[in-house]
C-alpha cells in the first residue's frame, strides 16, 4: 500500500511533492523517491540517478531506501536548481514485490530511461509479462512488478508508435491486478498520465495546475476541487487540460466534487484513529491478500511464495504453528480448518513458550510462523529453534523483507498494507485469509476436499470482502452498544469451535485498548469455572452463529441469562431464537464456518474500539504496549 503523488503546473514541483509524501507516509515507509521532469536541461548536466539521453527534456530520478526524511536529505545534498521543475511525481513505498532497497524503490525507469512510473498496487501477471519482455531483450534492475509495467509501456510505445497516454492505455489492457500509476515520458515533457484500478487515486484541480495523490491529504492546502478516478479509468493532463477516459478509450465527464477535510484529519484519511481506519480497510486488505492467488470459478489456489517447497506442506505429518498475541489467535483459528478440511493434525504454540522448553519437533513437521511485523523476538527465536531441528519453516508475514520472512524457508505475504494502530485488526483477517488459502491448497492435494467443494468455498472466500463491508455499516449500532457497557469492569467472551479463537481475540482487543479486564473462554468450559463470575454486572459476549455447536452455545446463553448476566451476541442473520435470549445482538450474514471469523471478528474490533474511544483511551498507542515486541 504505497503513497503516490504528482504535480503539474506553474509552481515548483519538488516541495509540493515532498510535503505530499510526508502526508502519505502512513501508507508505507520502506523507501521514498521522486521523478522530476526537466524540460530544458542546463549545461553541463548535473549528476543524475536515473538515466537520460542527450538532447531535449529528461527525467531526473532520486530514490532511497528509508523514510521521506532520508530522501529529503539526499535532495538537499544534490542542490537542484530552483524553479526548474514544474512536473513531477513521488512515491513512498510499502513493499509487496522485492525487499525494501534503493533498487526496488520507485520511481522506476524503463530500459531506455525515457519513461518513468510510480505505482501503488500489485501486477498479478508480472512474471509472465517479465518473461515475454526478457525474451525481447529487456533487462530488470529491481525485483518489483512495477518495473515490468514501465517496460511493457515502453515496448508498446515503441511498437505501436503512439503517444505516452495511448501506450499506457494499451499496456494496461494486458495487465491483471491492481494499480494506481502515474507515468511521465521525456518525449512529452508537458504531459502527465494517471490510471487506476483497485488502488485509490484522486486528482486535485487548481487554477492552471493539477495535483495527483493516493488520498486527498496532499491536496488540501492547494485546492478543494477534486475528482476521484474510477476503476479502469485514466486521466491525461496536458496544456492545462484534464481528459478522463476509460481503458476502453471512452471519454468520460469527470465528476468534480468539493473536498471537506480538516488538516488534523489528514493522515488518518478522515478517521479519528488509525485503528478505526484499519478496521474499515478490511474489505480492501482481505481482497489484496487473495489477489491473484485463488479463483472460485476454476478452483485455482496458487501461493507463489511457497510453490517451490509446497511438497513439504503436502507431505507434512503434522503442522506446528508458532506465533504470539493476535497472530497466535489466527493460528488457533487455522487449527480448526486445517484439521477439519485437510485432516492434518495441527498444533498451535505460543512462540514465547515454545523456545523455553524442550519441545518435540519432527523432521516431517511443517512449521508455520505467523507475524504481522516479522520482527517479534519470541517468534523469531522459536523459528530458529525449529530450524535447528531441520524442520521446514514457512512464514506468514505482513512486512516485506522483515527478519522473519528472511529467516524462513518460504512464505506468503499477507499484503494487508502497513498496520499502524498497535492493536492488530486488518493483519489478523489477512493472516486468516492466507491460512485458509494454504488449507485449501493442501486439502485439494490430499483430496480431503472435492474440487466442487473447493470451488464453492473459494467462491465464498471471494465474497467475504462484500460481507465485511456490510458489517462495517453496523458501526453506529455497535457504538450504541458500547455506550451501554463502557463502564463495565470485566467482560467474558465465549465461543465454541471456530468461535473460540474469535472470543479470545475479541477479549484481547478490549484489554489492549480499553484497559478493561476480559476473559476469552470456550463457551463449553464456562460451567467449569468462569460461570461463578456471572451476575447482573457481567457483560458476556457470545459468538453464537449457526454452526456445528449452535445449540450448545444457545444452552450456554440460557445459563448466563439465568444468572442475570448481560448478553451481547454475534448471531446469524434472522436467528429469532438467539435474539430472544440475548440483550443485544449483532447479526452477521450466513457464512461457512471455516470463513466465519473473517466476518465475526469485525464487530468485536468495533466494540473494543468504541468502548476505548468513549473512555478517552489513547487507542492507537495503548499504554505499556509496542507495535512490535522485539525483546523476549
Ligand atoms: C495485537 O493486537 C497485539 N498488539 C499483539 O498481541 C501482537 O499480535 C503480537 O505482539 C504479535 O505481533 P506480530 O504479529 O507482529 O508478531
Ligand atoms: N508492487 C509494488 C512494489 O512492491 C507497489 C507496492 C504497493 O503499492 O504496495 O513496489
Amino acid at each position: 500500500m504505497c503513497g503516490i503523488v504528482g504535480y503539474i503546473g506553474k509552481r515548483e514541483a519538488e516541495p509540493i511533492l515532498l510535503k505530499g509524501l510526508e502526508r502519505l507516509e502512513y501508507r508505507g515507509y520502506d523507501s521514498a523517491g521522486i521523478a522530476l521532469m526537466q524540460a530544458t536541461p542546463p549545461s553541463p548536466r548535473p549528476e543524475v540517478t536515473g538515466r537520460g539521453k542527450q538532447g531535449g527534456a529528461r527525467i531526473l530520478v532520486y530514490k532511497k531506501k528509508g523514510r521521506v526524511a532520508d530522501l529529503e536529505k539526499l535532495l538537499k545534498a544534490k542542490k537542484l536548481t530552483a524553479n526548474s521543475f514544474h512536473l513531477g511525481m513521488a512515491h513512498t513505498r510499502w513493499a509487496t514485490h522485492g525487499e525494501p532497497t534503493d533498487a526496488n524503490a520507485h520511481p522506476h525507469l524503463s530500459n531506455s530511461g525515457d519513461i518513468a512510473i510510480i505505482h501503488n498496487g500489485i501486477i498479478e501477471n508480472y512474471l509472465s509479462l517479465k518473461k515475454i519482455l526478457t525474451e525481447k531483450g529487456y533487462k530488470f534492475k529491481s525485483a518489483t512488478d512495477t518495473e515490468v509495467l514501465v517496460n511493457l509501456i515502453e515496448d508498446v510505445k515503441k511498437n505501436a508508435k503512439v503517444a505516452i497516454n495511448e501506450a499506457v492505455r494499451l499496456a494496461l489492457r494486458e495487465v491483471v491486478g491492481a494499480y494506481a500509476i502515474v507515468v511521465l515520458s521525456k518525449d512529452e515533457p508537458d504531459t502527465l498520465v494517471v490510471a487506476k484500478k483497485g488502488s485509490p487515486v484522486v486528482i486535485g484541480i487548481g487554477k492552471d495546475e493539477f495535483f495527483i495523490a493516493s488520498d486527498a491529504t496532499p491536496l488540501v492546502e492547494y485546492t478543494n476541487k477534486v475528482t476521484y478516478l474510477g476503476d479502469d479509468e485514466m486521466a491525461v493532463i496536458k496544456n492545462n487540460k484534464l481528459t478522463v477516459k476509460t481503458i476502453k478509450n471512452k471519454i468520460i465527464n469527470p465528476y468534480i466534487q468539493k473536498l471537506e477535510m480538516k488538516i488534523e484529519e489528514l493522515e488518518k484519511g478522515g478517521f479519528p484513529h488509525f485503528m478505526l481506519k484499519e478496521i474499515f480497510e478490511q474489505p480492501r486488505s482481505i481482497k489484496d491478500s487473495m489477489r491473484g492467488r485463488i479463483n472460485g470459478k476454476t478452483g485455482m489456489v496458487k501461493l507463489g511464495g511457497i510453490e517451490k517447497l509446497q511438497d513439504k506442506l503436502f507431505n507434512a505429518k503434522r503442522i506446528l504453528i508458532l506465533a504470539c498475541g493476535t497472530s497466535w489467535h489466527a493460528g488457533l483459528e487455522a487449527k480448526y480448518f486445517f484439521e477439519e478440511l485437510a485432516r492434518v493434525p495441527t498444533v498451535v504454540e505460543y512462540a514465547s513458550e515454545f523456545k523455553y522448553r524442550n519441545p518435540v519437533i519432527y523432521k516431517d513437521d511443517l512449521v508455520i510462523v505467523i507475524s504481522q511485523s516479522g520482527e517479534t523476538a519470541d517468534t523469531l527465536n522459536a523459528l530458529h529453534l525449529a530450524k535447528e531441528h531441520g524442520t521446514t519453516v514457512f512464514g506468514i508475514c505482513n512486512v516485506v523483507g522483515s527478519s522473519i520472512p528472511r529467516a524462513t524457508d518460504a512464505g506468503v505475504y499477507t499484503h494487508a498494507g502497513p498496520e499502524i494502530g498497535v492493536a492488530s485488526t486488518k493483519a489478523f483477517t489477512a493472516q486468516i485469509t492466507v491460512l485458509l488459502m494454504m488449507c485449501f491448497l493442501l486439502a485439494l492435494k490430499k483430496k480431503t476436499m472435492r474440487k466442487t467443494e473447493a470451488q464453492k468455498i473459494i467462491a465464498e472466500l471471494e465474497n467475504i470482502p462484500g460481507k465485511v463491508e456490510k458489517m462495517l455499516l453496523k458501526n453506529e449500532a455497535i457504538r450504541n452498544i458500547a455506550k451501554k457497557f463502557k463502564n463495565a469492569k470485566n467482560f467474558i467472551y465465549l465461543g465454541r469451535g471456530y468461535g473460540f479463537p474469535i472470543a479470545l481475540e475479541g477479549a484481547l482487543k478490549l484489554k489492549e485498548i480499553a484497559y478493561i479486564h476480559a476473559d476469552g473462554y470456550p463457551a463449553s468450559e464456562m460451567k467449569h469455572g468462569p460461570i461463578a463470575l456471572v451476575d447482573e454486572n457481567m457483560p458476556v459476549v457470545f459468538i453464537a452463529n449457526k454452526g456445528a455447536s449452535y445449540e450448545k452455545v444457545i444452552n450456554n446463553m440460557m445459563e448466563v441469562k439465568a444468572r442475570k448476566g448481560k448478553i451481547i451476541a454475534i448471531i446469524t442473520k434472522g436467528d429469532a431464537k438467539a435474539k430472544k435470549i440475548a440483550d443485544h445482538v449483532i447479526e452477521i450474514p450466513e457464512t461457512p464456518e471455516p470463513l466465519m471469523s473473517l466476518v465475526a471478528s469485525i464487530p468485536l474490533q468495533l466494540l473494543a474500539y468504541h468502548i476505548a474511544e468513549l473512555n478517552g483511551r489513547d487507542v492507537d498507542k495503548p499504554r505499556n504496549l509496542a507495535k512490535s515486541v522485539t525483546v523476549e
